[in-house]
């Protein structure tokens, strides 16, 4: 119905397959979970930490891998992704182990080396079991703007105008301060992953939920992508479904 019911449902999806990973076959492997920014998820990372204090939840056998970082921005800078993931999620937890953080690093000289370090380290985990993303409006995952290859890995990506104008309310509505690269996993990254579970809600994202579902699968929507993966999940409310 709303955003909040969004998040409880997203939360206790990801909580119930952290557990049973823990309980079952596979629990001397961490569980492998992929992360986003973004206001999107916010009332996840809200409703998971909750748990993990409440003790309902441990983190102790996480390892997680955030989608993107600016290209440029240093982890103080409080519109880093780093920054956002340590602020809205890490520093609440209560048993997460700071070397199973996985962040791009957006200072890095070698970006070409930086991208292919992380897919290296994704691959000796075996993959990533679920990854948690947001949508822009134009339906990018990750920074995966339109026309990005639908295999693509993680790499170097320039913003589009448009996604620097929407992020521009984090940087003083000011869109030349918003970094025009990141680093991101590629569209094939996160395919690749067993489940991806996609939060859409508002008003704003009902173009991008219909052309994630209802749209021919292209890389003008790198969203689309999902409908040919076995494992995706869209979690959305009621605003976001205004184009169906
Ligand atoms: C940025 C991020 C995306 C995110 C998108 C939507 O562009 N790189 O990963 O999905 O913003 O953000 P929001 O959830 O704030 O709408």
């Amino acid at each position: 119905d709303n955003y909040e019911k969004m998040c409880l449902w997203a939360a206790n999806y990801i909580a119930n397959r952290i557990k049973a990973h823990n309980a079952g076959p596979e629990k001397d492997r961490p569980f492998v979970l992929g992360l986003p920014t973004g206001s999107s998820p916010i009332g996840v990372y809200k409703e998971l930490a909750r748990m993990n204090k409440a003790g309902e939840l441990s983190f102790a056998n996480v390892v997680t891998f955030n989608m993107d970082e600016y290209l440029g921005l240093p982890h103080e800078h409080d519109q880093s992704y780093w920054y956002f993931m340590h602020d809205n999620f890490f520093n609440h937890l209560v048993d997460m182990k700071p070397e199973n953080i996985n962040i791009l690093n957006g200072m890095t000289k070698d970006p070409v080396k930086e991208c292919a370090d992380y897919e290296a380290k994704i691959a000796s985990y075996g993959g990533i079991d679920l990854f948690m993303g947001g949508i822009g409006v134009d339906g990018h995952i990750a920074f995966n703007e339109p026309f990005t290859s639908l295999a693509s890995r993680t790499g170097l990506r320039n913003l589009t105008t448009d996604t620097r104008i929407v992020n521009s309310r984090f940087f003083g509505n000011d869109p030349e301060k918003v970094p025009s690269q990141a680093l991101s996993v590629g569209v094939g990254t996160v395919t690749d992953s067993k489940e991806v579970l996609i939060l859409i809600n508002g008003h704003n994202k009902a173009r991008a939920l219909a052309a994630t579902v209802e749209g021919g699968m292209s890389h003008k929507w790198t969203c689309s992508a999902l409908q040919m993966h076995n494992g995706a999940i869209i979690a959305c409310d009621e605003a976001a479904c205004g184009e169906l």
